[in-house]
């Protein structure tokens, strides 16, 4: 794909299908990822990647503690105050008040979707050591965005999501991930499944207005 494609098509996907992906892939899209950078070249991420029985378990686990409504305690809620400013707070209240709208009152197809863990035939999970300044989630992003590109440069739906993120303990013990790291965020990846519903582009949901974004000054 060219460069404006590949930015086009990232949007999210919340249905794969059940087509697996090449353990090779997802390496090979992690180790390009690598050439992100980062502060003082810290490099402080780590990708931890679960498929088939791993995989299989961590999703059964993670929705049993959904249904027992068991409240979610995301490490970088810990780590990071969560005082949000009112500009992303109000751009989060317009897309909730707009959910309805967007999800054409079917949000019960988002709320599916994040309990079936999207179907995922994998999930990258990313982390940074726990003891990190704030720059380095900053790096975590940069290196997940270039994961995210380098997948659907490689005609493969990304799905970052904090949801699967939501219980620490699980994706530590199914990853096997170190105490001594915080799970930051996790991006499962496979083929879009188009026949879905929730996969549908009338989901969507727009952006800001630029010029409440921009500002030049000369
Ligand atoms: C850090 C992060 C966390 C997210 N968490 C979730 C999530 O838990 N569940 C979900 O369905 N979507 C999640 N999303 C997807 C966003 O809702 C989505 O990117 C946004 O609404 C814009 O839609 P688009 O990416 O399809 O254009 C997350 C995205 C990011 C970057």
């Amino acid at each position: 794909m060219n460069f404006k494609e590949v930015f086009q098509n990232e949007h999210v996907t919340r249905r794969f299908t059940n087509r697996r992906v090449p353990e090779k892939a997802i390496a090979e899209i992690i180790e390009k990822a690598q050439q992100s950078p980062s502060l003082l070249n810290s490099q402080p991420w780590r990708a931890y990647v679960i498929m088939g029985d791993a995989l299989e378990g961590f999703k059964k686990a993670a929705a049993e503690n959904m249904d027992n409504k068991v409240k979610p305690n995301e490490d970088f809620a810990a780590m990071l105050s969560l005082d949000w400013d009112t500009f992303p707070s109000s751009n989060m209240a317009m897309m909730g008040a707009s959910q309805s709208f967007f999800f054409r009152n079917k949000l019960h197809l988002f709320t599916e979707a994040n309990k079936t863990t999207f179907n995922a035939p994998a999930i990258i999970f990313l982390t940074i050591p726990k003891k990190s300044p704030a720059w380095s989630v900053f790096d975590l992003g940069i290196f997940a965005q270039s994961i995210m590109l380098l997948a659907i440069n490689r005609g493969l739906g990304i799905m970052p999501a904090h949801s699967m993120v939501s219980y620490p303990d699980l994706v530590r013990k199914y990853a096997r991930i170190p105490e001594d790291e915080s799970v930051g965020m996790a991006i499962a990846i496979g083929y879009i499944d188009k026949n879905a519903e929730v996969n549908d582009p009338v989901f969507i949901p727009k952006r800001v207005p630029f010029n409440k974004i921009y500002k030049i000054t000369k």
